[in-house]
């Protein structure tokens, strides 16, 4: 192993790695243009799948949640079958439309029961009792089912595709980046806590907040500087970035060279975020995090284009989904997965880094509002991107080369 006390500094070149993307400043149109966002919902986000949930939260039959797809406006019920088979429907009774199942979440006797009339369905989703069934002309049951929303699974994690036949599987979705990070232990963070927040801008800012770390030294001088740049990395530059296709991976340099007295108890604690070798690992790092095996790792940014991130470290990992909901406004949602605690100073390290990992979202986002301002405007309508905003540059690039491919298949 590297001593860790002679880190070395980041280099320029990670642009260079991809001569295919360019170098010059790019245009701003796709980040405030309503018709560019009207086929971006068709060309990008329908053809997609979205991360719902996870498998732990309904271990046994009759167990639900239910959630929303916000972009799609479309309300998703999701159960285990008495077969062991996790289901997904629209969450809409085909009476008259109210919500099949009210609840967020729960555990039924194998029906789910309508709050208007009383319809049940049961776990998959067959019309099981109409009340005074007599009064219905002979409406036949079996077409009255809740409908399915086609549902995959992938390391434990829910899956849903807006649209009824899929563009690609899920499988094909998550491609090399699905591949390479496979095998982490996922499943071992089974304690989350989560929030949501409206922001007025579009969805490609809010993904592209998190995904340079150019500005640490500058916005996050209290939060994240002082342990991401530390001495041999003024600037705060990346590890590597990763380009695979639509997804990317950055790999996140960090050193511990300065933490304040109570991060320092922290991370004696934490099984957080911190500097882990793999020796220090009780399972393999898949090839995908981590992937240059640097001693001065601490978190990857791991995104499944267009709009799903994880921040993840060795021992838990925060879940990032965007969710655009016209050409100047998006949902943001993070979701923060912890392993379950073996004693108070692992709750005390884990709940100290989840405050450190607010405050540091709420300063990326902080400058959001202002960006799409000029953005709707038109004050601004180029971006100067650095060489470790590789990730930024490569989103602008998939989106216009989604959208060129979209408009010749369309003719
Ligand atoms: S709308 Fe559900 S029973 Fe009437
Ligand atoms: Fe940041």
């Amino acid at each position: 192993m590297d001593d860790l006390h002679a880190p070395p500094v980041p280099g320029i070149g990670l642009t260079a790695k991809y001569p295919e993307i360019g170098t010059g400043p790019v245009d701003t149109t796709i980040y405030h243009d309503p018709a560019i966002f009207a086929q971006e919902m068709e060309a990008i986000f329908k053809r997609s799948w979205y991360m719902i949930g996870r498998v732990e939260q309904i271990p046994k039959a009759g167990d639900f949640f239910t959630c929303e797809l916000p972009s799609f406006r479309q309300a998703v019920l999701v159960c285990r079958d008495r077969e062991g088979r996790v289901n997904a429907f629209h969450n809409v009774c085909t009476h008259r439309g109210n919500v099949a199942e009210h609840r967020a979440e729960g555990h039924c006797n194998g029906l789910f029961t309508c709050r208007f009339h009383g319809w049940s369905f049961d776990l998959q989703g067959r019309l099981a009792r109409m009340r005074d069934e007599e009064g219905f002309f002979g409406a036949d049951r079996a077409g009255m089912g809740l409908k399915k929303i086609p549902v995959d699974i992938w390391e434990g994690f829910i899956f849903v595709s807006p649209v009824d036949e899929p563009h690609q599987t899920l499988v094909e979705y998550l491609g090399e980046q699905g591949r390479d990070t496979a095998g982490y232990p996922w499943g071992a963070c089974t304690q989350s806590y989560q929030f949501e927040t409206e922001i007025a801008c579009n969805w490609k800012l809010a993904v592209d907040s998190p995904s340079e770390v150019y500005h640490i030294p500058v916005l996050h001088p209290n939060s994240a500087a002082p342990t991401m740049m530390a001495a041999g990395n003024p600037h705060g530059r990346l590890l590597d970035v990763t380009l695979k296709g639509p997804h990317r991976t950055n790999s996140h340099y960090s050193v511990l060279a300065e933490p304040k007295p109570v991060q320092k108890l922290a991370y004696f604690h934490a099984q957080a975020a911190q500097n882990v070798v793999q020796a220090e690992l009780d399972y393999e790092l898949p090839k995908g995090i981590n992937p240059t095996r640097s001693p001065w790792w601490t978190v990857d940014l791991i995104t499944f284009f267009p709009a799903l991130s994880f921040t993840l470290s060795a021992h838990m990992y925060t879940a990032h989904q965007v969710w655009p909901l016209s050409p100047n406004r998006c949902l943001y949602q993070q979701r923060v997965f912890v392993r379950p605690a073996q004693n108070a100073g692992q709750r005390f390290g884990q709940e100290n880094t989840m405050v450190e990992f607010r405050d540091v979202v709420m300063e990326d986002l902080s400058t959001l509002e202002r960006i799409q301002r000029a953005l709707d405007t038109g004050q601004i309508r180029k971006f100067h991107y650095h060489d470790h905003e590789l990730a930024l540059r490569h989103q602008h690039y998939v989106v216009t080369d989604i959208l060129a491919a979209y408009e010749r298949e369309q003719g």
